[in-house]
């Protein structure tokens, strides 16, 4: 358990210091362990996984697939082994708990549909308040049967025989399009999944690792999987990469404090994933990028960043899936830059584990920041490099990347940022206080 644990915590402040210097591994990418977990409980064979987030949807994550029948061994920090029955998961007998995870619970849904089992999938009110029609409607074309409370969890599934399908994704979401194809690989043909918008691909790549015959062809922007079921999935060796999610916080935190320069390393380098780094380069921020190994099929990147003079730009619509965890930050960093920076096509940004163009836009006024915020855009006026008010309460709405952000704000605001609720970072960041201190901001607990 990290020194500053953010599970044990509740309100904490952060406020001015000096420049961030030193060095840290970032943690290991949320995405890749949900998914290493689930698809061992699916393979045959032991899967050793080395560098998994231990944070509390991960483990949540673990908690399901050990109800599912799989065995789910700790053997040392970050490292953990997942052997299955033969590759087949049976009925819990309690409901699945996936307290603040939309990842876990829906591609878990959608492992459990191709594995035909019957279950009942539960989480806190955060994710109990989440869209789920977006896995309902095609696991349920699939030929899943489902209970819904008005297509939010509770959900009930009952164990059934699947059909192949054809589906063109509404929503530009890599848990959708990765619940079908995990219950592709329990139905009878080909299942083809297509992407206006391309999400993350994680899904595509490590089941290909787990030994899956998966098609995937790209165009300008969208993308198509396809997946002939029933198919099966060994074992393998998974060292996770580095979540470049995570590593934004300290990154933007360096751009915007004066004298800074710190390193990250290890950091996944995937397109579908750094829209960010695309976008402060845009802004003039000094970043250095160095090619590191490979881990789990991904390239990873050392990053170096130093405080920097940013410039508000308009970051595009097509741009939103490949960083659609990062626009609270981004939000925080375009605070500082000169001029405005419009971010546009946010629409699933409302989708989160909170409203987070709401939480953004609110965390911002609230510590003197101007912003204009739309149906899907948000637009912040940037104070060319002058700090902000700060003073205000940021409100975490459950959510762990607004209480992040937010403790970034503060970092350049006159008086300190008071963040109402921190205990959520531990669903994604269990060594964010300890990280954040190591780099020379230490957290107040108030
Ligand atoms: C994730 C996909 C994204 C992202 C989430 C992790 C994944 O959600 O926001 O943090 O691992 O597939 P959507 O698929 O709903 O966009």
């Amino acid at each position: 358990m990290p020194s500053n644990s953010p599970a044990s915590l509740k309100s904490v402040r952060s406020q001015r210091c000096g420049p961030l210097t030193g060095c840290i591994d970032a943690p290991g990418d949320k995405s890749i362990s949900h998914r290493s977990l689930i698809f061992g409980g699916l393979a045959s064979g032991v899967t050793r996984i080395t560098g998994l987030l231990e944070s509390g949807d991960v483990l949540d994550t673990a908690k399901a697939m050990t109800a599912l029948g799989a065995t789910v061994e700790h053997t040392g920090t970050g490292n953990w082994s997942v052997t299955s029955k033969d590759g087949k998961l049976c009925n819990p007998h309690a409901p699945l708990d996936f307290g603040n995870s939309g990842t876990g619970v829906r591609l878990v849904m959608g492992a459990c549909a191709g594995a035909g089992v019957s279950a009942q999938f539960i989480g806190d009110q955060s994710l109990s308040s989440r869209p789920m029609a977006r896995v309902i409607t095609p696991l349920g074309l699939m030929g899943t049967k489902l209970e819904a409370n008005r297509n939010r969890l509770p959900i009930s599934m009952t164990a059934s025989k699947l059909n192949a399908i054809k589906y063109a994704s509404p929503v530009a979401s890599a848990q959708v399009k990765s619940a079908i194809l995990l219950a592709a690989l329990g139905a009878e043909g080909e299942t083809v999944v297509t992407e206006a918008q391309s999400t993350r691909d994680h899904t595509e790549r490590m089941l290909a690792l787990f030994g899956v015959k998966i098609d995937v062809s790209r165009n300008d922007r969208g993308l198509t999987a396809r997946l002939v079921g029933p198919q099966t999935l060994s074992a393998c060796e998974i060292a996770v990469p580095g979540d470049p999610s995570s590593a934004a916080f300290a990154v933007v935190a360096a751009l915007i404090t004066p004298g800074s320069k710190i390193q990250i390393n290890g950091v996944m380098d995937n397109p579908a994933r750094t829209g960010l780094y695309t976008t402060l380069k845009e802004m003039g921020a000094d970043l250095v990028l160095k090619p590191g190994v490979m881990k789990a099929g991904e390239k990873t990147i050392d990053i170096t960043a130093q405080y920097s003079a940013l410039s508000g730009i308009t970051v595009p619509a097509e741009r939103a899936a490949s960083m659609i965890d990062e626009y609270p930050v981004l939000g925080v960093a375009a605070a500082f830059a000169r001029g405005q920076t419009a971010m546009l096509g946010l629409d699933e940004l409302k989708a989160k584990e909170s409203d987070r163009l709401a939480g953004t836009a609110d965390m911002l006024r609230g510590n003197g920041v101007i912003v204009d915020v739309n149906e899907n855009s948000l637009a912040v006026h940037g104070s060319d490099g002058a700090p902000a008010a700060g003073g205000g309460i940021v409100q975490t709405r459950h959510d762990h990347r607004l209480a992040m952000s937010g403790f970034v704000l503060g970092l350049r605001c006159t008086d300190p940022v008071t963040i109402d609720d921190a205990s959520m970072i531990a669903t994604s960041y269990p060594n964010f206080f300890d990280h954040m201190a190591t780099l020379g901001a230490p957290m107040e607990s108030v």
